[in-house]
């Protein structure tokens, strides 16, 4: 007996998103294609789990079905790729419409070869019997849930299970998505395929910086990301991206930490990365950097927590004024800076990071270069030099109104 959940639907979905569905298969039935939805949506629809992320896989062409929905109901087509995928906007709903497709691996790690196929070979390429699931759109059928391979059985049993024993072989970043979604669902990787992760491992090392990178980001964008992190580091997994990691409760503790001192300005992911390799001597910071292809900008911010962690001894010198604290901390990553706040040796160190992050860096003067320019000093340097002054005498608290740097620039262009 086939399950409809259109009353699931209905009732989890907001009334946008589920109108969209059923628009989804007007247009397939009006253009003769079968459209259903697949993927995470559906495994989380049966999960009670929101999830706004349309996945539609139609068989035929996907380009084809995307312009019939445009024109049917409106929407922004936002790209097309190579692979038979377009995306659309839909009133801010984003919908993935892909062809249905099989796909082939020519090698552990590489990308696969993909070739047109029906919905049971799509369904079939995928991770995990949990995200094999689709709902049938078309209007006589609408919500009818389609199950090949096992996915409600294991949803319900709370198992994550590869569908055949090369998945891991094929594409080793499921290793890193295996451990995922048994974290973030509080599932157990199912015996049979915990074996073949463990296998997989070295598999690991045929893939690109860039997709491992993908899925530690992936990972770090979780909600507990600690949680995935530490079985990572459990099963061995972590330590190939860099034999030295570790995750263990002093990072889950410092990644909780992190959370409850969240600066608004601060990026929480980087900031996650920062605390992943705190325990890395710089050398292995370089290594780790070098081995996920991370952007420059990363790069820097880990630098600079490796720099950081050698200046704990200037940082707690006992009588440090608010402006050398600036100008100790100044060029340094905010993320990495609140990183290290978190995990900082000592309470001074950590208190004058967090007055530099929460009110010095925020500390400018009132005039400006324009003024400056005004009360006839020369353009170029000196005008910098001045602004600086004035930074440091008003943090110091030796300057508090206007007047009193009007009468501090007097001064010193009487010097
Ligand atoms: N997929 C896969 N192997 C991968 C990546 C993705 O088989 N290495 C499949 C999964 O079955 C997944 C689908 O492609 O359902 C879409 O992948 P992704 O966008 O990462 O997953 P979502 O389900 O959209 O997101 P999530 O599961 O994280 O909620």
């Amino acid at each position: 007996m086939h399950e409809n959940i259109s009353a699931l639907i209905e009732k989890l979905l907001p009334p946008n998103v589920a109108g969209m569905l059923r628009n989804s298969g007007l247009a397939g039935a009006h253009n003769g294609l079968s459209v259903y939805l697949v993927g995470g949506m559906v495994r989380d629809l049966l999960l009670g789990r929101l999830n706004l992320d349309l996945d539609l896989v139609v068989e035929g062409s996907a380009a084809e079905f995307a312009e019939a929905l445009k024109a049917a109901y409106g929407g922004k087509p936002l790209c097309q790729s190579q692979f038979g995928t377009s995306k659309l906007d839909w009133d801010g709903i984003k919908v993935d419409v892909a062809s249905a497709r099989r796909e082939t691996y020519a090698r552990p790690g590489a990308l696969p070869a993909v070739s047109p196929g029906d919905l049971k070979s799509d369904l079939f390429r995928r991770d995990f019997t949990i995200n094999t699931m689709a709902v049938n759109l078309l209007p006589e059928n609408y919500g009818l849930l389609i199950d090949m391979y096992g996915g409600k059985q294991d949803l319900e049993a709370g198992l994550i299970r590869v569908l055949h024993d090369k998945s891991f072989i094929d594409d080793p970043t499921r290793i890193w998505r295996a451990v995922k979604y048994e974290q973030r669902l509080d599932f157990q990787i199912e015996p049979h395929t915990l074996a073949l992760l463990a296998n997989a491992l070295p598999t690991l090392d045929a893939v690109s910086g860039d997709r491992i990178r993908h899925e530690l980001e992936k990972v770090l964008e979780e909600e507990l990301p600690e949680k995935a992190l530490c079985r990572a580091s459990g099963l061995g997994v972590l330590q190939k991206i860099h034999p030295a990691l570790t995750a263990d409760e002093w990072l889950a503790r410092s990644f909780r930490m992190m959370r409850a001192s969240s600066h608004p300005e601060v990026h929480v992911k980087q900031a996650y990365l920062c605390l992943l390799v705190y325990r890395l001597s710089a050398r292995q910071m370089a290594e780790f950097a070098g081995s996920l292809n991370l952007p420059t900008a990363w790069r820097q911010m880990l630098f600079d927590v490796a720099a950081l962690k050698t200046i704990f001894d200037v940082l707690g010198y006992p009588a440090l004024r608010p402006g050398q604290i600036y100008s100790i901390l100044e060029s340094y990553d905010k993320t990495a800076l609140q990183a290290v706040m978190v995990v900082a040796p000592n309470d001074v160190v950590r208190e004058r990071i967090a007055l530099f992050l929460n009110k010095l860096s925020g500390v400018k003067p009132l005039l400006t270069g324009h003024d400056l320019l005004l009360m006839g000093v020369a353009r170029g340097v000196k005008i910098g030099q001045i602004i600086e002054e004035l930074r440091q005498a008003r943090l110091d608290g030796r300057v508090n109104t206007r007047d009193d740097e009007v009468s501090l620039v007097t001064a010193l262009l009487a010097r």
